[in-house]
């Protein structure tokens, strides 16, 4: 009860310290005022839950008070205490807002029964905004899953990505689902109906001489138009080559005057690019954008059950199969396991087990023996 704040306003001292002496006794926080312009200036800066004030009072009357408080702190319940006999105040301060009225004389229980119901409907208010708060936690993204703080992160960045056509640099370990996020940035934005081209600049590098890329990423750029290119592995493209791209890029669409929204991935730390010098100045572009950084599968385990339930669920319809269940084993040595292929090393672990399986449910057999180890390991931990 302490933390709830109880104020009595009335010129009349007596009456006073009566109620702050009960009140205070029967264990709650209170603060007595003698004037409605003294109680004005403190609830402007401390927390007041519940506000008994007189009716008749010199320079500024309750009802004056009640209208007040109603305009600058309306979840403050206010209770008009009358004199007795003045029935018309007290409907005219019920209309004003007052959640009851209390007349003069009355009984200290009486105050404390009204106390005690604002408290309960009080209370009852905040545990339905509580729950009102956890539903907006969104599970799902357009096809992103996840109920994770981080993923909710990552859902605000792209949504935010979606809205401008800001560059983007997306940092996240193999198979966190980077490409995933900068297809769902592309399908939400504007561009959704133009292309999406990927480019993996890891695959390029290695296979093509450095004349042959330009070339290469010259014919992608050209096809994507006002759509959404998205390098992959940008880090592994010599810096002299990226600032090639780029300025290819700019160049095409000069002459095009079209304007494609680049998108690009790393799965290596930034400041660890930043020092190995794999990452330079010429970059520049690349440190301003967007960062979005998607957290390993290991960071947010409350997103495996939902994974897992998604990857059955696809791949058994890919397979023309049943949807099967997972045993409770199985799912608790799935939960443990530390993941470093993220996402598709999951995926892959549940098509094996898809195929292993003999009797709809996926059992800790079917699963691979290091997996199993790890669990073991990590129980005795
Ligand atoms: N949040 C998610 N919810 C559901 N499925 C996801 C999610 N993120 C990724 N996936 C799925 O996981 C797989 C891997 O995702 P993706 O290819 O986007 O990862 P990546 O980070 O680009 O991987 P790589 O490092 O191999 O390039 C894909 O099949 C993708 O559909
Ligand atoms: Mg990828």
């Amino acid at each position: 009860m302490k933390n709830w704040r109880i104020m009595f306003v009335d010129d009349d001292r007596d009456i006073l310290s009566m109620v702050d002496q009960y009140l205070k006794m029967q264990g709650y926080s209170v603060i007595t005022v003698d004037s409605g312009l003294k109680a004005l200036d403190i609830i402007k800066d401390q927390q007041v839950d519940i506000i008994f004030t007189d009716y008749k009072m010199p320079e500024f009357s309750g009802l004056e008070l009640l209208a007040a408080i109603k305009k600058y702190k309306p979840e403050i319940e206010v209770i008009i205490v009358t004199g007795y006999g003045s029935m018309e105040s007290a409907i005219q301060a019920m209309k004003y807002g007052s959640y009851d009225y209390l007349q003069k004389p009355f009984k200290l229980d009486h105050l404390k029964l009204i106390i005690d119901r604002i408290i309960e409907e009080k209370k009852i208010k905040r545990a339905e905004d509580m729950i009102r708060k956890r539903s907006l936690q969104r599970h799902r993204y357009h096809d992103l899953l996840g109920i994770s703080p981080k993923m909710q992160q990552v859902y605000e960045l792209a949504e935010t990505a979606a809205r401008t056509n800001s560059m983007v640099l997306i940092q996240g370990e193999s198979g966190t689902g980077k490409e995933l996020v900068a297809r769902t940035i592309h399908a939400v934005s504007q561009r959704a109906d133009k292309p999406f081209v990927p480019v993996n600049c890891g695959s390029v590098s290695e296979t093509m001489e450095e004349d042959r890329i330009l070339d290469h990423v010259t014919g992608l750029i050209n096809t994507v138009g006002n759509g959404t290119i998205y390098l992959d592995e940008i880090a592994d493209l010599s810096p002299g080559l990226r600032l090639n791209l780029l300025q290819a890029l700019e160049r095409e669409q000069r002459k095009t005057g079209e304007r494609a929204r680049v998108i690009t991935a790393t799965a290596r730390e930034i400041g660890e690019l930043v020092q190995s010098g794999a990452l330079q100045k010429d970059l520049f572009d690349l440190l301003d954008a967007l960062l979005i950084k998607l957290p390993p599968l290991r960071e947010r385990r409350e997103d495996i059950c939902l994974l897992i339930n998604e990857f059955i669920y696809k791949l058994c319809r890919k397979h023309g199969k049943a949807i099967i269940g997972v045993h409770p084993e199985a799912l608790d040595i799935l939960m443990r396991y530390h993941w470093p292929g993220n996402l598709i090393q999951l995926q892959n672990v549940i098509e094996r087990a898809l195929a292993l399986e003999v009797d709809q449910l996926i059992r800790p057999g079917d699963l691979p023996s290091e997996i199993r180890t790890f669990s073991e390991i990590s129980k005795l931990g």
